[in-house]
């Protein structure tokens, strides 16, 4: 485990928590913090971190900001893993929201945890000026829609059991997984108000990061131990997903990884000391068995 981590985690947790006893309670907040707190990596609030680290920004803010994004990428488990996606009664090494409490309230738990985020992003307490906090909330709804993640899941479930072609496939990953992580990249580009070449430089290596991690992810599905993974593994291939694997093959996937991990090395490497944290998550996420 890379340091830190754990503590990025549990203060995301921590955040999360009190944000939401704050709020009425209702009988859906059970259902949301299962599929929320427990078991999540928080990989995505650690990325956010290194890179607000490259521009000395806040700590506290950045945890805010990042249990937003835990809370879209927390919704998009839950929904990916119900009957008519995935069809996954393992998450996080517990049973997936939709066998613990039911198909609807699964749906309406992801729902309420998607617009969580923008409550969160909007708050007073996030202390922002509104013109940044509009800025962010204007990009991580484009990252989540049609144009993000629920557009990436619609490909991979429309290219099951078919042949597409490698330039295809990656584009369904950049929008299912990268588009998420582009925000952690760019997020702390725009709270520094770093000009436009600076935001697209980091909006390509969050798309970059977000490729790595999820071929890391089918690689893991492929070759993985459920155990340490938390979720079932082999299931890929039964649904017949189109995965870099399924088209390339296990090794060359693995060699195409490595690539892709040289590259973003490579290009951070212009922010010489102040992106160690970075390299050494994108090395974890290279190398990680869950
Ligand atoms: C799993 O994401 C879904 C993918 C995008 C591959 P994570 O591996 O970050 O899941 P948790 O939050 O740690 O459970
Ligand atoms: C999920 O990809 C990507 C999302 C945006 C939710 P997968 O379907 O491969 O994720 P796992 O393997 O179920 O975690
Ligand atoms: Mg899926
Ligand atoms: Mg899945
Ligand atoms: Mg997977």
């Amino acid at each position: 485990m890379i340091k830190n981590l754990n503590n990025i985690a549990s203060d995301t947790n921590k955040f999360l928590n009190f944000y939401i006893k704050k709020q009425s309670k209702t009988e859906l907040v059970r259902s949301m913090k299962y599929g929320l707190l427990p078991g999540g990596k928080k990989i995505r609030s650690k990325i956010l971190l290194d890179v607000g680290k490259i521009f000395n920004l806040n700590y506290s803010s950045l945890i805010k900001i990042g249990a937003a994004v835990e809370c879209i990428h927390a919704y998009s488990l839950i929904h990916d893993d119900l009957p008519c996606m995935d069809n996954d009664s393992i998450r996080r090494g517990k049973l997936s929201t939709h066998k613990k409490f039911g198909e609807s309230t699964a749906v309406l738990a992801g729902n309420s945890l998607l617009t969580l985020a923008f409550e969160i992003l909007s708050d007073r307490s996030l202390l922002l000026k509104e013109k940044t906090k509009n800025k962010l909330i204007n990009l991580i709804s484009k990252c989540s829609g049609h144009t993000g993640i629920a557009g990436g899941q619609y490909l991979d479930l429309s290219y099951e059991k078919k042949k597409i072609q490698k330039s295809k496939i990656v584009e369904m990953q950049i929008k299912k997984t990268g588009k998420l992580f582009a925000f952690c990249c760019m997020a702390p580009a725009l709270i520094a108000n770093e000009k436009i070449n600076v935001v697209r430089f980091f909006e390509n290596i969050g798309y970059e990061i977000g490729l790595l991690f999820q071929i890391t992810d089918d690689l893991i599905d492929y070759k993985g131990i459920s155990k340490k993974a938390g979720k079932k593994t082999k299931k890929d291939k039964k649904k017949g997903k189109a995965t870099l694997i399924s088209l390339l093959g296990y090794k060359n996937t693995i060699k195409y990884n490595i690539k892709i991990k040289n590259n973003i090395l490579n290009k951070i490497d212009y922010y010489g000391k102040k992106s160690e944290n970075l390299k050494k998550t994108i090395l974890f996420i290279f190398e990680r068995e869950k």
